[in-house]
């Protein structure tokens, strides 16, 4: 069932959405439709892997090449529509290389479908013996898609786009998904005869089912769960698209033990992991590779991107990307984590303190109005309310090490770069430019000035 060829159609504006971007570089849950649908596609290996394009040419093959470097672009010349589309692909694959075997063709704008339903396609396809096979579902409400119109004996006879439909095809509820495998060869003459004397003056590919009748067989094959095989024109059908695929990621998570108090308002992309007994409240974002522990809780008013949190950690009202949270360690409520942090096990990152770049160790605690950055901060030691890392000397980014069991009091300031070794205590207030040796009181002076009995001028 080797693949000779895939064809993926991303050549289309998708005006339908109204947006200066190409419709297939919009995202779904983290990653636009393209990425998706190139992803499902290239687990089945085809030979070569097509990307057609054309609206916005350069950004939407600057997009799939990222995704594959060895991708095949596809340019589309003026003449519009998905069957256009084949007969660029097919020239250009034909110049290519000799084809030989099934070419399955995909749209782009379908960002559930998945490799488990191409691969059962087309194994339905090779063990029907078919020369072409449609993809189709049954939908309670078709609008917008095409019909597929079958014979009294249930076979297809070919497919009627909606603004081409009269009343009886209209009234169909089986429709195409706009993913076929074809046979190479029946694919060629399919497409050769292609009109465009229809409702959008356009070449349509559906109508190379009917043509490849009398080169093959031509057959269907129903997607067995319809939410994967879904296209998405507008952003209303973004909206409730999302809104399904969360509720099922939900719905397996929280089958697995996971507590989620909202489902609604709880987002959770594909490729996160969440550890048995975790809880995660209303208004939480879990994105990217972000990966949960058990009996941790999350939320509520959490964004955690590509972000690690260990088991029995807590969350709150926080953003926390690309870092590390140790076992039982307190986030939040109001802390914004920017990437790199690492922290131990049982420490606190309390409200409204920003970090970057720092490591904390374990039972450290930096609870209240601080920014720490670019520091490395030891085991079992406490920083005071509202002390900060100076870092950024206008050049250079500068590290600060403060050691284990200290004490830093509130509102100091450390200049970095700069090393406070174990066991230091400081006052409050103070600025610590050079370095403080293990076991020691650090103080800077502040000469205070009371002047007594002063008014301001208004007043005098
Ligand atoms: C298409 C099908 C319709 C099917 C529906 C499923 C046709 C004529 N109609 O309609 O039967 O029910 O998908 O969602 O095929 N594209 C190109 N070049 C073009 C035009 C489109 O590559 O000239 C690409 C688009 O980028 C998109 C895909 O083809 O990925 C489908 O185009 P779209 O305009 O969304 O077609 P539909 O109206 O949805
Ligand atoms: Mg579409």
């Amino acid at each position: 069932m080797a693949l000779s060829a895939a064809i993926v159609l991303a050549a289309g504006e998708g005006t339908r959405m109204r947006s200066n971007k190409p419709k297939v570089l919009h995202t779904f849950a983290g990653k636009t439709f393209l990425n998706r649908v190139m992803n499902s596609v290239s687990a089945l290996n085809p030979g070569t892997l097509a990307v057609v394009v054309h609206f916005q040419a350069e950004r939407v093959s600057e997009a799939a090449r990222s995704y594959d470097e060895h991708v095949t672009i596809v340019n589309q010349d003026d003449i519009p529509g998905t069957g256009r589309a084949v007969q660029c692909a097919m020239a250009q694959l034909a110049a290519q290389s000799e084809l030989d075997g099934p070419v399955l063709i995909a749209a782009s704008d379908m960002p559930l479908l998945d490799s488990e339903t191409l691969r059962k396609l087309v194994e339905f396809h090779t063990a029907s013996g078919n020369g072409a096979t449609v993809l189709t579902t049954m939908l309670d409400d078709p609008t917008g898609y095409g019909r597929i119109i079958r014979d009294r004996e249930g076979n297809v006879l070919r497919i009627v786009e909606q603004k081409d439909a009269n009343r009886s095809e209209l009234a169909v509820q089986e429709v195409n998904t706009s993913v076929y495998v074809f046979e190479a060869s029946v694919l060629v003459e399919a497409i050769a005869g292609l009109k465009s004397n229809n409702a959008q003056g356009e070449f349509y590919l559906t109508d190379a089912l009917e043509t490849a009748k009398s080169a093959g067989k031509v057959g269907a094959f129903a997607a067995p769960d319809p939410l994967t095989v879904e296209g998405v024109n507008d952003r209303v059908q973004l909206a409730a698209l999302s809104k399904a695929y969360n509720r099922r990621i939900c719905e397996r998570w929280m089958r697995d033990g996971v507590t989620i108090l909202d489902p609604e308002t709880t987002w959770i992309e594909d490729d996160v992991e969440i550890g048995r007994d975790a809880t995660i409240l209303p208004g939480s974002f879990l994105q990217g590779h972000t990966v949960i522990g058990q009996e941790s809780t999350v939320g509520p008013y959490a964004t955690l991107i590509d972000a690690t949190v260990d088991d029995g950690a807590v969350v709150e009202r926080s953003r926390v990307q690309e870092s590390h949270i140790g076992a039982r360690t307190n986030i939040g409520p109001w802390t914004y984590l920017r990437p790199g942090n690492e922290f131990g096990e049982d420490a606190k990152a309390g409200a409204f303190v920003e970090m970057k770049k720092a490591h904390i160790g374990n039972g450290t605690k930096v609870p209240h109005l601080s920014y720490v950055g670019d520091a490395q901060l030891g085991d079992h030691t406490n920083v005071g309310g509202g002390t900060i890392t100076a870092n950024y000397d206008g050049v250079h980014k500068n590290r600060t090490k403060i050691g284990s069991d200290c004490h830093i009091g509130a509102g100091n300031l450390l200049v970095a770069p700069v090393e406070v070794g174990n066991n230091v205590t400081s006052g409050a207030g103070s600025v610590i430019r050079h370095a403080v040796p293990d076991d020691t009181m650090v103080y800077s002076e502040n000469t205070q000035h009371n002047v007594e009995g002063w008014k301001p001028a208004w007043e005098r």
